[in-house]
Parts: structure tokens; C-alpha cells; sequence
């Protein structure tokens, strides 16, 4: 098969609510996951999961948390894309080792720049990351609106700005996996519309995981697309300034 275009790709993908009993291939669905993990994300922490549902018996239980719509009901099989923000001292450690090693490879040394980038990931992520009452990153929220009276400053440091954070990065690593499976003929379904604690609970993942997508996965049968694309004109989303 011929490979499309990055472009083919993304006119291929669509949101495809009934996938055809073709089988696909558990290996190249894991390898369009490892595309998924080349996904830009925040801090480069990498607080996401992945779980690729293989097992017919895990599929069943996880389209019947997500209601058995359509979309994960004649999945053949699903991906659950997980934020864990829990697991941010693990994946900081690996962040921190592996800018080490990169200093020690390096040609030349530069002592200052270096302190710089390892305070970044030593002092300031921390202190993003570590865990705070609702209440004390309020406080710190409102403390940085008024050092922002005299300056920029990053402003989304309170509780649901994390999440939203966590969410960015695995939307973005989600859809690197979506627009791979279309380059390989695959097909794919993002979906919100799930109980989450039914889907955690599944997967036997704590209590402060978050379901962030489960996506669908197949190859679309004839009547699998509901209606022709719909977008509004560019005219009315674009905005050069
Ligand atoms: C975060 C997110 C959640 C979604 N949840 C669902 C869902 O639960 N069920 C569903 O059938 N489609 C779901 N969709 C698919 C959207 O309805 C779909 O992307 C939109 O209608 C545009 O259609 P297209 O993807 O074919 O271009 C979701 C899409 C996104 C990005």
C-alpha cells in the first residue's frame, strides 16, 4: 500500500463510530502508540499512559463503560489515553539523568548554561508539580496576578490549569496516534463519553489517573462515517493580525 502524505492522512481520518469485522494488527497499532509518544508535550515529562486493549474480554468491559456507544462497541480494539500527573518524580528523574548524560556527551562544557537548565527541572518543576491544597495554589495563583501587574508572568499555576496541562499533552500525543493509523488504512474514534471511574477502575489504575480519551480502533465499515465532514469556514476561525 502506498503511504499517504501527512495532508492524506489527516483528510483520511474521520471519526468513525462503526468499524467492520477486519482484524487489525496488534503490532502495528502499538507502533503508531510509539508515534503517539513523539508527541510534543509539556516540560517533555511525559505524563501519560497508554493502554493498548487487546483482550476481548477487557474490550466488552470497556465499551460498556463508555455506554456501548457505537464507536467502542464494534471496535476490535481500543486505546486508553491516561494522564498521570501522580507519576511526575519518576519521569522528572529520567528528564534529570538524561540532561546529565547529554552535558557529559557534549563536546564542550558550559557550566552556566547547564546549572540553568538543571534548575529548571530541579527547582522550578517541583514546585509546579508537588502536591498543594486547592487553596495554597489559589494563593500562589492570585500572588502571581500581582507580581503581573508590572510584568509577564506564567500565569496558569492553579489546580485546573494542571489538568488542563496534563490534558494538552496527551491530546496532542492521541492525535499523532489517530493521524498514524490513518496512514496505515487504519481507522479511529476519539471519545470523552465514558465513566471514568468505571474505565480506571478496569484498568486498575489509581485514583488520581485521568482518562483523558479512549479511542476507538478498526477499519471503517461501509456505513462507519456518519455524513460528509463538516467544518466552518476558515474565514471565520482564521484571523491574521
Ligand atoms: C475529545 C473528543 C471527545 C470525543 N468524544 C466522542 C464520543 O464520546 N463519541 C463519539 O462518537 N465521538 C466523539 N468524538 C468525535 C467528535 O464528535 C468528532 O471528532 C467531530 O464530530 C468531528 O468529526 P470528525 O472527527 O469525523 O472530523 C470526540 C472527539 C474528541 C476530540
Amino acid at each position: 500500500m502506498k503511504k499517504k502524505t501527512v495532508t492524506e492522512a489527516i483528510q483520511y481520518r474521520r471519526s468513525v463510530r462503526i468499524q467492520s469485522d477486519k482484524p487489525i494488527d496488534k503490532d502495528t497499532v502499538k507502533a503508531c502508540i510509539k508515534n503517539a509518544t513523539l508527541a510534543p508535550n509539556s516540560s517533555n515529562m511525559q505524563l501519560w499512559e497508554f493502554y493498548h486493549i487487546v483482550q476481548q474480554a477487557t474490550q466488552k468491559k470497556i465499551a460498556a463503560a463508555c455506554f456501548n456507544q457505537p464507536a467502542a462497541k464494534t471496535a476490535p480494539q481500543l486505546v486508553v489515553a491516561v494522564v498521570r500527573r501522580d507519576l511526575w518524580p519518576q519521569r522528572l528523574a529520567a528528564l534529570i539523568e538524561n540532561m546529565r548524560q547529554g552535558f557529559e556527551k557534549a563536546p564542550a562544557r558550559n557550566p552556566e548554561k547547564e546549572a540553568k537548565a538543571l534548575a529548571y527541572l530541579e527547582n522550578d518543576l517541583p514546585k509546579i508539580y508537588q502536591s498543594k491544597s486547592r487553596w495554597q495554589r489559589w494563593k500562589e495563583k492570585r500572588q502571581m496576578e500581582q507580581k503581573g501587574m508590572s510584568g509577564a508572568v506564567y500565569r496558569e499555576i492553579g489546580a485546573d490549569d494542571l489538568k488542563v496541562i496534563g490534558h494538552k499533552s496527551v491530546a496532542l500525543a492521541a492525535q499523532n496516534f489517530m493521524i498514524s493509523m490513518a496512514e496505515v488504512g487504519y481507522d479511529t474514534c476519539p471519545m470523552e463519553g465514558f465513566d471514568s471511574k468505571r474505565v480506571k477502575a478496569i484498568l486498575d489504575l489509581p485514583e488520581e489517573a485521568e482518562i483523558s480519551m479512549v479511542i476507538g480502533c478498526g477499519v471503517r465499515a461501509t456505513n462507519g462515517v456518519y455524513g460528509s465532514q463538516f467544518r466552518l469556514p476558515l474565514e471565520s476561525v482564521y484571523f491574521e493580525k
